[in-house]
């Protein structure tokens, strides 16, 4: 699949639940109204989607919610979606996740071929963990990277950079992740959703992290690229890489390979744009696949060329109104 300027699309990310049981407060408002079960696709129908998408010519997919572990039997479809790894029609199936249901799932996703898994940790600290997320347990999310790598899993951490939050312990983190083998990647926060907070208290660039990092640790750029808009240097004390994620500092969106599907079946070609395609509809309307793949070129063929997130004291509402848990970042 190409779209109009020539990118290849490649890459889908898939929201297989709105819900999550964490609450960070980037993220999500404390008291959200999720979206009623009549509305979600079946797992069947994400299973059918998904193998539309990789017939398609899609060669990575990647689970993301909301929290995809809390979707029920979820493992049921990945593992009937393990069955393109075999057929060598998908080159990865991976997942974005907060860790917290990480310890019980991990063997299964290593038996299913899933070989990395990113996880989000914005705090090593207990407290500060359960400030920013809300309602999460550090304990419970270490135990969770802890058996995903006795799986054989890698594991690659996510971090907000939020200011004047866990800006004291971003030295912390790399000296952990260099310690543990796992990657880490900073991103800066996105203005998505309304979270009922000032996002403006909250945004550090990364810029300015990179720079402070700099100061402690010997720092080089690699050319390492998971095929996603992160930029990687190594540590050089450590070994270790850290990742970039700069929506904002540097628009990275001329590389871009990917698309988003939630999980009522709306196709949202750019993360910061509105505009969105409903699968369910056709995917509905017949049992053949015909509609389905129209409707899926049709969108592609108007994949905006870019986002424009802004966050200053002019642009107070978020640019996009749909949270991160709706199209799973
Ligand atoms: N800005 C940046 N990152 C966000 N995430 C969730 N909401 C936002 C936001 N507004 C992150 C989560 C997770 C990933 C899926 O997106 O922390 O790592
Ligand atoms: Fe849940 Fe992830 Fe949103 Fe946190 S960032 S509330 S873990 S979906």
């Amino acid at each position: 699949m190409l779209d109009p300027y020539g990118r290849t699309i490649s890459y889908l990310r898939v929201s297989v639940t709105d819900r999550c049981d964490f609450r960070c407060v980037y993220c999500m408002a404390e008291d959200m109204t999720f979206l009623p079960k009549s509305e979600i696709l079946t797992l069947e129908e994400l299973d059918r989607l998904c193998t539309a998408f990789v017939r398609l010519g899609v060669r990575k997919l990647r689970l993301t919610g909301g929290e995809p572990l809390v979707r029920r039997n979820v493992m049921t479809l990945i593992r009937a979606l393990g069955r393109h790894l075999e057929s060598g029609a998908l080159e990865e199936l991976t997942l974005t996740t907060n860790g917290s249901q990480l310890a019980k799932h991990a063997a299964d996703l290593a038996a299913i071929g899933v070989k990395r898994v990113n996880v989000s940790v914005d705090s090593l600290d207990e407290t500060k963990f359960r400030a920013i997320t809300r309602w999460g347990k550090l304990p419970q999310v270490l135990e969770g990277i802890a058996a995903a790598r006795r799986a054989g899993l890698a594991v690659k951490i996510n971090t907000v950079a939020l200011k004047g939050v866990n800006d004291d312990e971003f030295d912390r983190l790399v000296t952990w992740c260099g310690a543990e083998g796992h990657d880490l990647t900073f991103i800066e926060v996105m203005p998505m959703g309304d979270i009922g907070d000032d996002r403006l208290e909250q945004y550090l660039p990364l810029s300015l992290v990179r720079a402070r990092l700099a100061e402690r640790w010997t720092l080089s750029e690699i050319d390492y690229r998971t095929g996603g808009p992160a930029r990687y240097v190594r540590v050089a004390e450590t070994g270790g890489r850290i990742g970039f994620i700069t929506p904002l500092t540097h628009n990275f969106c001329e590389s871009c390979n990917r698309v988003r599907l939630t999980c009522t079946g709306q196709l949202y070609m750019c993360l910061g744009q509105d505009d969105d395609a409903d699968l369910r509809a056709p995917l509905r309307a017949s049992e053949s696949d015909s509609l389905l793949e129209d409707t899926i070129r049709e969108a592609i063929a108007r994949k905006p060329k870019g986002h424009d997130f802004v966050i200053d004291r002019r642009h107070k509402a978020p640019a996009v109104a749909r949270h991160m848990s709706v199209t799973g970042g």
